[in-house]
């Protein structure tokens, strides 16, 4: 590969609704499905060819997977294992779709933080011009560290506290998502204290199933977000008739990983019934915030950034709000793989099992969700492929990265995790005092360190042991 042609993207029209593609032989993450605007169009008509824009973040040269123009082995080799590698271009080739399919209808995408909220991929988001969605002081800070612009935040999650309401009033953030009565008379007082007028959209729980793992599906009547209609139409007339708030949007969140859009659609119904109640009463909001939610194609299908915003904007057809939208997972998820080497090769008369150097400290999707992802040999081999239980150090049974994996393996060598840009480092820990883990970004041919690997002694760097005098 010469120059530019290592760079990030390769674009293919393939036929169907293909997920994976084999390049060279072996089967490479597909990383975000684009649908052109003429075959997009076809779909709403429903004929013409299904035809799809692949770009290709994951790729092998010469049997060596790359992301965009380096190779893991590389990585490996210049930063260590386990570590977790990101395409800045399936990042920003993500970003791009949401904001080419949304056009010039009035929009602004705010990358929910708790994906990946390495400062870099903040920055390179907030150079595109993303908005961001925060749950936490943490994650506000964190944003404003990274370039990033506080009138483009929106700030959700069930309890704010009074420092984070502050802080985010004296920023000037776009909007409080609110999920309380209490968290709005909170909100109240706290911007009246401030002599500020703080925005608000309640979050309205439309008790949808988005059909996900219910740990992650949030739309519920039983779940703990949000406010049922009744609720919100109470809380409105309260922000409408309140000096220091400004009820400025509506706001949902039915989940993540979904992974179908009908649910998507039933939210919409219900925000657009109350958005006419509220209307008629003399509340004029500003914008409409769906959440993020939308699904990636760990193992299954799931709909295209083009296929869930056509739909949603067939829904809008006629409102004139902007459209605020909170994606996380579906920005970063495919851009990211974890870098792990095998340590050892375990063989007991039920299983084949690879130890590796990675371990559920360091992604917990799979002992935590029990989520699928695929597991790629970096350099694949030539021989006999076993069926393999990808596992860590770890002293927990759930301490797996994946089961009964087909790969021909040795002592040593390199896979690669992956859909892991996505709350994988966002939710590591140090559990067993394993060091929290590298992070490179890849842009082209250039790797930048964007994460250090912690030492052992930022494990207890914190801690305190008292003297016995003081105890
Ligand atoms: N907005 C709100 C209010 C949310 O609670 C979330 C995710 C998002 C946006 C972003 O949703 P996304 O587009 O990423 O689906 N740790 C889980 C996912 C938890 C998602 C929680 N909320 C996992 O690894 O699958």
């Amino acid at each position: 590969m010469t120059g530019k042609a290592q760079c990030a993207v390769i674009l293919r029209v393939l036929p169907g609704s293909t997920r994976e593609s084999g390049i060279n032989g072996f089967s490479v993450l597909v990383a975000v499905c684009l649908r052109t605007a003429g075959a997009f169009a076809s779909r709403r008509t429903g004929s013409g060819p299904r035809q799809r824009i692949l770009m290709t973040t994951f790729q092998r040269h010469s049997g060596v997977m790359h992301c965009e123009g380096v190779s893991l082995e590389r990585i490996a080799k210049v930063h260590g294992t386990p570590c977790y590698v990101y395409s800045q271009s399936a990042i920003e080739d993500a970003l791009g779709a949401y904001q080419a399919a949304l056009g010039d209808a009035p929009h602004l995408i705010c990358y929910a933080v708790k994906a990946n909220s390495n400062l870099a991929i903040l920055n390179v988001l907030a150079k595109r011009g993303a908005g961001f969605d925060v749950v936490s002081l943490g994650e506000l800070e964190r944003v404003v560290l990274a370039g990033g612009d506080p009138t483009r935040v929106v700030f959700s999650g069930v309890g704010k506290t009074v420092l984070e309401i502050e802080r985010a009033l004296a920023l000037g953030i776009r909007c409080f998502n609110v999920e309380s009565e209490a968290e709005l008379s909170a909100i109240a007082d706290t911007a009246q204290r401030l002599k500020k007028i703080a925005p608000i959209s309640i979050r309205v729980n439309p008790d949808v199933d988005a059909g996900t793992h219910p740990y992650i599906s949030t739309g519920l009547r039983e779940n703990k977000f949000g406010v049922d209609i009744a609720t919100a139409r109470r809380l409105y007339r309260f922000a409408a008739e309140h000096a220091a708030l400004d009820p400025v949007g509506i706001d949902c969140h039915i989940g993540s990983q979904i992974l179908d859009v009908a649910p998507f659609e039933q939210s919409i119904d219900c925000l657009l019934g109350l958005l006419g109640e509220l209307t008629a009463s003399g509340i004029a909001l500003r914008h409409l915030d769906l959440g993020g939610g939308l699904g990636v194609s760990y193992q299954t299908d799931a709909p295209t950034i083009n296929e869930y915003i056509g739909v949603i904007r067939d829904k809008l057809a006629g409102c004139s709000l902007e459209l605020i939208l909170e994606p996380g997972r579906s920005i970063v998820a495919l851009a990211g793989v974890l870098l792990t080497k095998t340590l050892f090769l375990k063989q007991t008369e039920q299983h084949h099992f690879a130890i590796v150097d990675a371990a559920m400290n360091d992604l917990l999707r799979p002992a935590l969700y029990g989520a699928w992802q695929d597991i790629q040999a970096v350099t694949p081999r030539e021989g006999v492929a076993h069926d393999w239980d990808i596992v860590g150090p770890v002293c927990e049974t759930a301490d797996f990265l994946g089961k009964q994996r087909s790969l021909v393996l040795q002592e040593g060598d390199l896979l690669a995790v992956m859909g892991a840009g996505a709350y994988g480092f966002a939710m590591a820990s140090s559990y067993n005092s394993r060091p929290r883990v590298a992070e490179v970004l890849v842009k082209g041919n250039d790797m930048h360190l964007i994460g250090e690997r912690e030492t052992l002694s930022d494990l207890w760097a914190r801690e305190r042991i008292p003297n016995e005098a003081a105890s």
